[in-house]
């Protein structure tokens, strides 16, 4: 299995391209399935979770093409890819598939939709929670499906297709906000989605699929309103920048110091971060090709915050604010309130001389002077990235193990960082 080593100390200064954003890429590839056309998508970044998704995808007879690489300088333009369902051969989506990756569950909603019927694994837990579909399976029911779990396949029919609703989701749910606006586009009638996560990659994929022919209204607010229409059409788009990667960069140089642009980041995608950011002790603007992040010199502040759903301070950029925090002048609390569990990176952050205690869900970090590397394990995607964070800044030699779980969600990065500055290598076998 992969690690990667780090020798902390360095500061980091230039420019990191930021990828396209896999928590978009993976919903915009499944609402391939809702058409017999070509979704062609733009910027998709070289993920193991893309490439796993697109394997799942083939099972139901999804068929795609990736451009060759172009000539040029260019080095970190995202792959071009052709996503193809002319038919679909199979709307099983099996447990050995759906358990590698939950986000694959979400095909529920395209294969009802445009088939009528669909038997897919439950997803199962994951490390930082139990995850159910409850909310889903609720706002499929009011669409007018029918259905079972039966030995731990949810089973669902819609004979006579579906039909618009108005829906109140029971709670903010990113999954299940994609997949009742997939499953609505090709419902009879208008529905009407109330409690909709509101994140940025919620507005990417229903940008999509308006360019496909879809009729949707309010993205991006709590009350999404879908017009159905008989089909969709094949279309052309480009995957948004990914938020948390870029969220993650600021902080790996906030704690590092020195100067980095994230080119292609976008500013309106990470209020608050950049909020929180300003707060611990970063000079950040906003530039015309990406987002500019600076700390040069004076120590890190603590802070106090609590995860939210958009726009709240993402769940997703907590571990890493977390590593950042532990060198802080100063005790910070932590509040995870999306997720029972997400709290796998303190015993490995506290390997690398961090002090945090846990009381339930909030962290309390007393930054300490200095960490001092160590070997540690990654347990979950931002888990493990915020390990890297922490070894960059960290006296002496980090070996990161298991780095399968960075693969997941951060693209090439020991190039990206190794650009940069800092002293990281992958070391195989
Ligand atoms: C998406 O997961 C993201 N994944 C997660 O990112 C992210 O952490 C999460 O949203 C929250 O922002 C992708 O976009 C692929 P949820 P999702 O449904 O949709 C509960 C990463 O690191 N819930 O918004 O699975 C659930 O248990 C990943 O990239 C129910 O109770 O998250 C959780 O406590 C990790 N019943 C809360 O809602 C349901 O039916 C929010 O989950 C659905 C969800």
């Amino acid at each position: 299995m992969d690690r990667i080593r780090i020798v902390g100390g360095n500061r980091l200064n230039g420019r990191v391209p930021i990828s396209g954003a896999k928590n978009a890429a993976l919903p915009l590839m499944i609402a391939s399935l809702l058409t017999d056309q070509t979704l062609t998508l733009d910027n998709v970044p070289r993920l193991a979770d893309v490439e796993q998704l697109k394997r799942i995808l083939g099972n139901h007879g999804l068929d795609y093409s990736v451009d060759g690489k172009r000539p040029g300088p260019e080095v970190y333009p995202g792959d071009t890819v052709h996503f193809t369902a002319r038919t679909i051969v199979d709307t099983t989506a099996p447990y050995e598939l759906v358990s590698k990756m939950r986000a694959s569950f979400w095909v529920v909603g395209p294969l009802l939709a445009r088939m009528g019927e669909a038997r897919v694994s439950l997803p199962g837990g994951c490390a930082i929670g139990t995850r159910p579909v409850d909310f889903f399976i609720e706002a499929l029911k009011q669409l007018g499906a029918d259905i079972d779990v039966d030995a731990g396949y949810v089973v669902a029919t819609a004979r006579r297709g579906l039909r618009g609703a108005r829906i109140v989701l029971p709670g903010v749910s990113v999954g299940a906000t994609h997949v009742t606006m997939m499953a609505a586009t090709l419902a009879r009638g208008e529905t009407v989605i109330e409690n909709a996560a509101r994140e940025p990659e919620i507005v990417d994929l229903a940008l999509c699929l308006n360019k496909m022919g879809a009729r949707i209204t309010g993205a991006g607010t709590p009350t999404i309103v879908i017009e159905g229409v008989p089909r969709l059409e094949g279309a052309r788009h480009a995957v948004m920048p990914d938020r948390i990667e870029s969220g993650t960069y600021a902080m790996a140089v906030t704690m590092t110091g020195g100067d980095l642009v994230l080119e292609g980041a976008r500013a309106d995608t990470l209020a608050e971060p950049m909020k929180i950011l300003r707060a611990v002790g970063a000079e950040i603007d906003e530039t015309n090709d990406g987002i500019r992040v600076r700390r040069n010199g004076h120590g890190l502040a603590p802070v106090d915050v609590i995860t939210d759903p958009f726009p709240g301070f993402p769940t997703d950029l907590q571990a890493q604010l977390m590593a950042l925090v532990s060198r802080a002048e100063g005790t910070s609390h932590i509040r995870e309130t999306i997720f029972e569990n997400r709290f796998m990176h303190v015993q490995e952050l506290a390997r690398l001389g961090a002090d945090i205690k846990l009381d339930g869900q909030t962290a309390t970090v007393r930054g300490v002077s200095g960490l001092k590397g160590a070997q540690v394990m990654a347990t979950d995607l931002r888990a493990s990235v915020s390990l890297v964070i922490a070894g960059l800044a960290a006296q002496g030699e980090t070996t990161i193990n298991r780095v399968y779980h960075l693969d997941r969600g951060f693209e090439r990065i020991e190039t990206k960082l190794g650009g940069v500055g800092a002293e990281i290598e992958r070391l195989s076998g």
